[in-house]
């Protein structure tokens, strides 16, 4: 029976907890976005809210990545519950704030998952990860050049309208 539970799975508990506990991250991150995506539209933001819609999707996806691979590996992924969003926020500006903030978030938890896998001698998780930070990059620089605008374009008068405007064209190359 022993032999039976150790065959089941080459996942180490501690890193399967760790990448449960990112799916809640990814689920929250994909609800927050959608949060935000609601206000924008209510605001009048148009753009901004079908870019936080695209963005909820992404996290959504991020989060089914980890799961599948959880219970690929034999462990067992738990569908996350999740609190604490917010249906309104204080400004244009400061929802972009809170992404960002988000961004980070996310990196710094990777990070750790990443340290610990090291740690653990769990190469295969840490070759997994991978994608998620490379994609940090990506995430983290676009809401840094979203922030960026409010500063160059400014928020008077038709600011915020010419903002809203060129959030689609925000890509990141890694060229
Ligand atoms: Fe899934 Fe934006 O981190």
């Amino acid at each position: 029976m022993k032999d039976l539970l150790r065959l089941k799975t080459s996942l180490n508990e501690e890193i399967e907890k760790l990448l449960n506990d990112q799916i809640k991250v990814e689920a929250h991150s994909s609800a927050i976005y959608l949060a935000m995506s609601s206000w924008c539209d209510n605001q009048g933001y148009d753009f901004s809210a079908g870019y936080f819609e695209k963005q909820s999707g992404e996290e959504r996806k991020h989060m089914l990545k980890l799961f599948k691979y959880i219970n690929d590996r034999g462990g067992k992924a738990i569908s996350p519950e999740i609190f604490n969003i917010p249906a309104d926020f204080e400004s244009f500006r400061s929802v972009f704030e809170q992404a960002l903030e988000q961004e980070m978030y996310v990196t710094q938890q990777f990070n750790n998952i990443a340290d610990q896998c090291f740690k653990q001698k769990d190469f295969v998780t840490f070759q997994f990860i991978q994608w998620f930070l490379q994609e940090q990059i990506e995430e983290e620089y676009v809401a840094r050049r979203i922030l960026e605008m409010f500063d160059v374009i400014g928020e008077e008068g038709t600011g915020r309208w010419e903002i809203d405007k060129h959030i689609p064209k925000v890509s990141y190359s890694a060229e």
